[in-house]
């Protein structure tokens, strides 16, 4: 079992990473919080595999502990489900000392951890991340919220966890297409830190996956002790998702997050490099370990149709857009891009 610690928060916490720990879920509940009620939030495809037996051993710990289940899909990571989840936690009495447990991907741990943001002003919460993604990157680090009709994640809140307890024993039940959009976003960390990490993707890396997740881990946990808000360099963990937020909003989520981030890479680094932000182009690259890793790495949009939606983007400033562009691997920079260059760069990205 590995230990990172997410420390310069107000309140610091463990990610406690390794096989079979999720049964330490009940201690950590006791000695964490005062709660006596848990309110368990799931997506009905995690729900099947892990939910009853996650509800057994918070109740075995000897909590009270209510279910909530959504289906599954970024289509369902709104506003709607959030106001469904507010009502079921009020309907069953949760209060201020209670707990919310995410126990899911990325959208659950999304959701839930927003919902714990505003449940009676903020409630506790504890993340147990089930996808390769949300194990590296979405579970950690206080990012919350819920996309609206404009775009993704316009609603949140920065809300950190009591904990995040990684057990790498859900991840076997991954499909492979769901588990590289996770190997997309821990090749994302490589390009911006570090270049051993991103040639362990050039190899079969399945079998070093507890050290991946321990270092991903660790590389967040650092750019969060120096920039919670999001105010500075915890933007170069944006690399990729500008463009790539687009492209899922352009497919109708049709398009996972984690393949429109594998494209967004790649045209964002082609781009700088075009537009002479930076020296050398490393789109070629980072293209050929995401196409070893059967990642896509272009996605059939007019530069026109990508525009408006980078328009809408809630990182753009009312002079443009900070886009993250690698000089090389496991160096990355922000480079400011006036809303009149953006057109011309997401055209020489394509
Ligand atoms: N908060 C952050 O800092 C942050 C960072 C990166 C991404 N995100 C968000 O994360 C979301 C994507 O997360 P994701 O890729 O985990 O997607 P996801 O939550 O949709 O999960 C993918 C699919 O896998 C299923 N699943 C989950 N665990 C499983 C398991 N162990 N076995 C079998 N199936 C399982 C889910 O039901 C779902 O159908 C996006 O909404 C993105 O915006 C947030």
């Amino acid at each position: 079992m590995d230990i990172v610690t997410v420390g310069g928060v107000k309140n610091p916490y463990d990610c406690i990473i390794g096989s079979g720990v999720s049964s330490l879920l009940p201690e950590k509940i006791a000695s964490l919080t005062s709660a006596k009620k848990v309110l368990l939030i799931t997506d009905d495809n995690v729900d099947l595999l892990y939910g009853e037996k996650v509800k057994n051993l918070i109740e075995e710990g000897g909590f009270l502990c209510h279910k909530f289940v959504f289906p599954h899909g970024e289509e369902h990571k709104n506003l709607t489900t959030v106001s469904e989840i507010l009502e079921f936690a009020a309907e069953n009495e949760l209060s201020r000392s209670d707990l919310i447990v995410a126990l899911g991907g990325g959208i659950v741990g999304d959701v839930a951890g927003f919902c714990a943001s505003c449940f009676l002003r903020g409630i506790d919460y504890i993340q147990l991340p089930t996808t390769f993604l949300s194990a590296i990157d979405s579970s950690v680090g206080g990012k919350t919220g819920v996309n609206l009709n404009q775009g993704k994640n316009l609603a949140g809140a920065f809300y950190q966890p009591k904990a995040v307890i990684c057990d790498t024993d859900f991840l076997s039940t991954l499909s492979p297409d769901i588990f590289m959009d996770g190997t997309a976003e821990a090749i994302k960390y490589g390009v911006i830190f570090d270049r051993e990490l991103f040639d362990k993707f050039k190899t079969d890396f399945k079998a070093d996956i507890s050290s991946i997740i321990k270092r991903c881990i660790s590389l967040k946990a650092q750019i969060v002790k120096k920039d919670e808000f999001d105010k500075g360099e915890r933007q170069l963990l944006n690399f990729g998702h500008t463009i790539g937020h687009a492209i899922e909003k352009c497919s109708d989520f049709k398009i996972s997050h984690g393949k429109a981030v594998a494209i967004g890479m790649v045209m964002a680094a082609r781009g700088g490099a075009k537009m002479g932000l930076v020296k050398t182009d490393f789109s070629e690259e980072i293209a050929s370990v995401n196409a070893l890793n059967r990642l896509p790495i272009s996605a059939d949009f007019s530069a026109e149709v990508l525009l408006d939606a980078m328009l809408k983007d809630k990182k753009r400033s009312s002079d443009g857009i900070t886009l993250v562009i690698p000089e090389e691997i496991g160096n990355c920079k922000l480079f400011k891009i006036s809303t009149g260059s953006l057109y011309e760069f997401i055209k020489s990205a394509i």
